[in-house]
């Protein structure tokens, strides 16, 4: 049995020598990782770990609950499509769910996707199965519904089932008609991938730095972030096209084939890729990947694989889909595309919360069409278990975005010159000392707001679109602002209303610009708890766990008291924070850690002077099972496990995949496993399905 190993460093094959336990907490922190990526890529629109990382994230976890099945939970990310819409939105629920497609990695896995066909529909051999090989576009999908001829919604994918209505939005792109032909079905929803172009990607990154505005890690997010867009007038200045390639509801059939939809497609109007080819093999559909991956740098609009789709409407449908992928399709992604570059320099670069980032500075080199001349190195450890040095050649790759990743040096090709770099104990900003906590691979300043560097992050983020969302007060003004000595902590921003009139004389400000900026920050004054919490940029809390914060201790105060009573862990105050749900010990250090710093007091009384906090007020359901914790197990015969799932949560309940003390019902159906033992073991309520049909009505 293979002993414990953190899953970095886990290969495929050794999971089902793994223990039970072993793979259990595997599995846990593979999976909150994927969570944590889903909100960084679909909700913030700022990837942090390549697609190839993601995705390696994602078959570990398939892998796991394929050889441990009692692990599987309906929580699953992996039966997740997309991430959560964000609340910024109106949702649509969509009229059929918009599916994801499952990948394949290598030419080898074509023929058994053949097979694997053949043998579903039972083909007598030697059927030929004709399929249409498509660029798989790197944008988001997007649903348009027309009625009655007439663009009436456009939703992003959410989550598969729900999407956010970013109809006006999509208004904007020209290339998308707002009228169908008189000949298109009443109801008729086109699919499709919206996307902006490379070369207008890194024109809107170079804009928004000049601005101080948000730069986009790649063409993708460039289009996610462009679309949703609060106040569409910003999304009509981004170039946006858009690729149809599917239909949702239709109240009529308009072809019995897939390439026949694709030319009504374009008779409608709508742009279909110029690639897309047909095909009858298992050969045809590798020469046809070879022809598009050979094109890929030239092309103006990114891609990160092809699909290859069964042409035939009625095999589709007997193929269906299995778990939020169908059958009839399939990514065949491209792999990473690498180049040899060398490093010039290591610089350290502080990010918000102190962290001290090695980034290595690149003779400028050209991978899959983009120009990289930095890389991160992540930490001190990564640099020594790669043995990168400053002067060494090494081997650089970007998997289907544009964050580059150095893969390996190569010490054959040294000559001696090269230094081996030595990470800094002292934060290069400020001077305070850098530290490691225990079991942690970064190293962190401890200046806190007294350290510029984190001051000025902190402040960005102390803005940022979450917490205060002031307008006008972008990097580049708080940059400035803290040159001319305005600005170092967040209680100077409500300060500078008494400067207005040195900052209308600034450059490229005006009185005009001054009033609005001074306006906006005036406006924040009374502002919700939760996002005030969320600006304070303590680790691990985010916005979801802010708002938890804010229902919970309704004041600031109160939750710094709580904090600071917590040291001791044996003081009740340690216990009421972890009972809070979704907080275990880990995000509890970090709160204790941030409000007991004497620094964060003083930052937060002043904050004080100037902010009233506002407490959120909690949604009261008057239902039997509001606040209660809810397990379903085995098979439900009069609902979905989705929809008892949905239908609970609606009602105010939480829905989670494992048994614990915690869980105030157990809803156990046909043929339900272990998880009723333990639930009777702990002395948790099970009840039928029926009793709970009853406790619901
Ligand atoms: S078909 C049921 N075709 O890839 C199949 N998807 O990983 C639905 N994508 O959500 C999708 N190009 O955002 C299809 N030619 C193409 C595509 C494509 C890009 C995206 C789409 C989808 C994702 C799945």
């Amino acid at each position: 049995m293979a002993s414990y190993q953190p899953f970095r460093e886990l290969s495929i094959n050794e999971i089902s020598s793994l223990s039970i336990e072993n793979a259990k907490s595997i599995l846990i922190e593979v999976n909150q990782l994927i969570y944590q990526h889903d909100i960084a890529y679909h909700q913030k629109d700022t990837p942090v770990i390549s697609d190839a990382e993601y995705d390696r994230l994602v078959q570990l976890s398939l892998a796991i609950e394929n050889a441990f099945p009692e692990l599987a939970s309906q929580n699953s990310p992996t039966l997740r499509v997309g991430s959560i819409p964000s609340d910024q939105f109106e949702k649509i629920t969509h009229a059929r769910p918009m599916l994801s497609l499952s990948n394949i990695f290598n030419k080898e896995e074509v023929p058994a996707f053949i097979q694997r066909i053949n043998r579903f529909l039972n083909l007598p051999a030697e059927t030929e199965i004709t399929f249409i090989v498509e660029p798989k576009i790197d944008g988001l999908s997007i649903c348009l519904r027309y009625e009655n001829g007439k663009l009436s919604t456009a939703a992003t994918r959410g989550d598969g089932t729900t999407g956010e209505d970013v109809t006006k939005n999509i208004r904007t792109i020209s290339s998308i008609p707002n009228f169908l032909p008189k000949n298109a079905p009443n109801i008729c929803e086109i699919r499709g991938e919206v996307y902006m172009k490379k070369i207008d990607f890194l024109s809107l990154n170079k804009a928004q730095e000049q601005v101080g505005g948000k730069k986009f890690a790649n063409p993708r997010n460039a289009a996610a972030g462009s679309l949703r867009q609060k106040d569409s007038s910003i999304t009509a200045q981004r170039p946006l096209h858009f690729f149809a390639y599917a239909l949702g509801e239709t109240s009529k059939l308009i072809s019995e084939t897939h390439s026949g939809i694709l030319s009504r497609l374009t008779d409608f109007g709508f742009s279909v890729n110029s690639l897309i080819t047909k095909c009858n093999s298992a050969n045809s559909l590798i020469t046809a990947y070879d022809k598009i991956s050979a094109t890929r740098s030239e092309l103006e609009y990114d891609i990160d694989g092809v699909v290859y789709k069964i042409d035939r409407l009625d095999w589709q449908d007997r193929l269906g889909q299995v778990s939020r992928a169908p059958r009839w399709a399939v990514a065949h992604k491209f792999p990473a595309e690498q180049a040899e570059t060398r490093i010039l320099e290591i610089d350290i670069q502080i990010g918000r919360t102190g962290a001290l980032t090695p980034v290595a500075r690149l003779q400028p080199i050209t991978v899959g069409g983009v120009v990289v001349s930095n890389a991160t190195l992540h930490n001190e450890d990564e640099i020594r278990r790669k043995d990168i040095r400053i002067g060494d050649k090494v081997i650089l790759q970007r998997a289907g975005d544009v964050i580059p990743q150095i893969v390996a040096s190569m010490p054959e090709k040294r000559d001696g010159s090269e230094t081996i770099f030595s990470f800094p104990v002292e934060c290069p900003a400020c001077g305070n000392p850098a530290m490691r906590s225990n079991g942690e691979a970064v190293r962190r300043c401890t200046g806190g707001f007294l350290c510029d560097a984190q001051s000025i992050e902190r402040l960005i983020h102390f803005v940022s679109r979450d917490a205060f969302d002031i307008a006008g007060l972008g990097s580049k003004q708080i940059i400035l602002f803290n040159k001319l000595g305005w600005l170092k902590y967040p209680s100077d921003i409500f300060l500078l209303p008494d400067k207005m009139d040195e900052i209308a004389l600034l450059d490229r400000m005006g009185l005009k610009s001054a009033k609005n900026l001074i306006n906006a920050i005036d406006a924040r004054k009374k502002i919700g708890l939760e996002r005030v919490i969320f600006a304070l940029g303590i680790r691990q809390i985010g916005i979801s766990t802010a708002k938890l914060l804010a229902e919970t201790f309704e004041t600031l105060p109160k939750l710094q008291q709580v904090c600071i009573a917590a040291q001791d862990k044996n003081h009740p105050a340690y216990q009421e924070l972890i009972d809070i749900d979704q907080i275990g010990e880990s995000i509890a250090n970090d709160l204790i850690m941030f409000f007991s710093e004497k620094k964060n007091q003083q930052l937060i009384s002043l904050l004080l002077e100037n902010v009233t906090p506002v407490t959120p007020i909690k949604a009261q359901l008057d239902s039997p099972i509001a606040g209660k914790i809810v397990v379903f197990t085995g098979t439900l015969s009069q609902l979905s496990r989705a929809e008892a799932k949905a239908q609970a949560e609606r009602m105010g309940a939480k829905v989670t995949g494992s048994v614990s003390q915690k869980t105030d019902y157990l809803i156990s159906g046909a043929n339900s496993g272990n998880k009723s033992q333990i639930a009777s073991k702990l002395g948790v309520t099970i009840l039928s399905e029926d009793e709970w049909i009853t406790l619901l009505s």
